[in-house]
């Protein structure tokens, strides 16, 4: 199997194909996602709540999603690895994006990055792309602008904001992003920018009429209960099996049932008795 390009996705997204991506973190979720046959696997900037455990994506920096983008490549090599730009890392000026979009290629290992906004992004992605760096865009909530929104609630509702988000969506096309992340949206916005796009849309909370979906590990996996989102179809209960593993592992140190002599190493009785001189 040869790595998923950028121009695949495109040619799935004409073939009505539609595209599955997930995030990873780490080696060995990462090669999961590839023995699965996951085409794109995103180094998310959810990292920041899932894995680092903090309560926004605000703090995280360059170097932790180099580092995690890192882990990822070494464990897949099929899928198409998309990198978050973290929060500050090209909002400020396009040469900002353009070097960190650079470092996330040469020293995370990624294929492409991604990064939040529409409109008043838009030359920024024109500016990466124009260096041969592939961009997916993210729009709808842009969960960055946290404390600008005030929370996580669905964008796109109103008149306005349903004619800003398209507007978002063209304008970012337009820039040369080649496919964009529509998060938190209405369906039936979701499928009217899905039928105007030539470039393929990934929804997450988007309703089912986008060329593929996105989500996060950890809530696909019930591995995260702070929050279940309600987009969010959980295929596993991890969270549960794990703990119960652990309890089980504890108990089974404590009545000394955990290790049992075939969990554990022999020793010659000669060289046991040499130790007897000491
Ligand atoms: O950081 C992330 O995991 C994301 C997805 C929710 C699209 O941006």
């Amino acid at each position: 199997m040869a790595r998923t390009t950028v121009r695949q996705l495109a040619e799935m997204k004409e073939r009505g194909e539609r595209i599955p991506m997930i995030t990873a973190y780490d080696y060995t979720t990462a090669a999961l996602a590839d023995s699965a046959g996951i085409p794109v696997v995103l180094v998310g900037d959810s990292l920041g709540m899932v894995v680092l455990g903090y309560e926004s994506t605000i703090p995280v920096t360059m170097d932790d999603i180099i580092h995690h983008t890192r882990m990822v490549g070494r464990g897949n090599k099929n899928s198409l690895i998309v990198a978050d730009l973290p929060f500050m890392s090209y909002q400020v000026e396009p040469a900002q994006a353009l070097r960190n979009a650079a470092r996330l290629l040469q020293e995370g290992g990624a294929h492409t990055v991604k990064l939040e906004g529409g409109e008043s992004i838009a030359p920024t992605i024109q500016r990466i792309v124009d260096c041969d760096i592939p961009v997916m865009a993210h729009i709808g909530v842009t969960p960055q602008s946290v404390n600008a929104f005030g929370g996580y609630r669905v964008r796109g509702r109103s008149a306005e904001q349903a004619r800003q988000i398209a507007k978002d969506a063209l304008a970012v096309e337009a820039a040369g992003a080649y496919a964009v992340v529509l998060e938190l949206v209405p369906a039936p916005l979701a499928k009217f920018i899905t039928e105007r796009l030539t470039i393929p849309t990934i929804g997450i909370g988007a309703g089912p009429w986008c060329d593929g979906q996105v989500q996060v590990l950890h809530d696909l996996l019930g591995l995260f209960t702070d929050f279940v989102p309600r987009h969010a179809r959980r295929y596993a209960n991890l969270a549960q099996t794990i703990s119960e593993a652990f309890t089980q592992y504890a108990d089974d140190v404590r009545d000394g049932s955990f290790p049992t002599a075939a969990e554990s190493f022999s020793l010659d009785e000669r060289i046991l008795d040499e130790l007897g001189d000491l």
